[in-house]
């Protein structure tokens, strides 16, 4: 599959590596440029080419954004109308400064901007270390560690699933988008590596 990536730092460029692992061709972009991507694009295997964040939107089925929660406002709508993006980003207010939630989830105002796109909530949980060094994608999935995901579209919850799988997790859905406070730093699962077992064990026990 052709999967963009926006924002190519220490999220981006993991799962980067992770789908181009697996098979998949990807287009990583940043704020600088495609220049300045060159040689991680090369590092990260010959599936992978640098873009500008326009053309690795255009150019993915799916697409991955990981940039600052701040800048998501710049993510771009037109291109991504239609496709399914992955938000992995997350709210940090001494990074991203005050935002006005008005009792919504950072990723619905995402999915707001983004109202063609097919938001799905995934990759954000996890710290890049944990991200790097734990993918096992020759394990069982009872043997993996798990990436929780959340959105509203069942079609593109299912591809983002398959694409956790191939990035060498196992999936747990945690619902519809609105779940995503549960997901966001300071709730029981974020920065919580755990297993199948566990994150079934811990889901029994919060209220949805
Ligand atoms: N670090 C973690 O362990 C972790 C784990 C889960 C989720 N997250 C979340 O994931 C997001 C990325 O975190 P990170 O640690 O990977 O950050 P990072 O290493 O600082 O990388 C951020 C990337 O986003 C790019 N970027 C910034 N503004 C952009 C824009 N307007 N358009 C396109 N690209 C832009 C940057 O490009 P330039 O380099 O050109 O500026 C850079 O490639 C954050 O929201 C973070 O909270 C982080």
């Amino acid at each position: 599959m052709q999967i963009g990536i926006i924002g190519a730092g220490k999220v981006g460029r993991t799962v980067a590596g992770h789908f181009a692992n697996a098979g998949h061709d990807v287009a990583i972009s940043n704020s600088r440029g495609p220049e300045s991507l060159e040689d991680a694009a090369t590092d990260l295997g010959s599936n992978v080419h640098a873009a500008t964040v326009e053309d690795a939107a255009a150019f993915g089925r799916v697409v991955l954004e990981a940039i600052p929660f701040g800048e998501y406002e710049t993510l771009p709508a037109e291109e991504l109308a239609g496709k399914t993006v992955i938000s992995a980003s997350n709210y940090y207010p001494d990074r991203d400064g005050d935002i006005d939630f008005d009792g919504r989830t950072h990723t619905e105002l995402i999915a707001d901007h983004l109202e063609e796109s097919r938001v799905m909530k995934a990759f954000n949980t996890m710290h890049h270390d944990t991200l790097r060094e734990e993918s096992r994608p020759d394990e069982d999935l009872s043997d993996r560690l798990v990436v929780f995901l959340a959105g509203d579209d069942a079609l593109a919850k299912a591809t983002v699933a398959d694409l956790i799988e191939d990035a060498g997790f196992a999936p747990v859905d945690m619902g519809r988008l609105t779940n995503g406070h549960l997901m966001e730093p300071g709730a029981r699962i974020y920065d919580e590596p755990m297993t199948l077992t566990e994150a079934e064990a811990l889901l029994e026990h919060l209220t949805f």
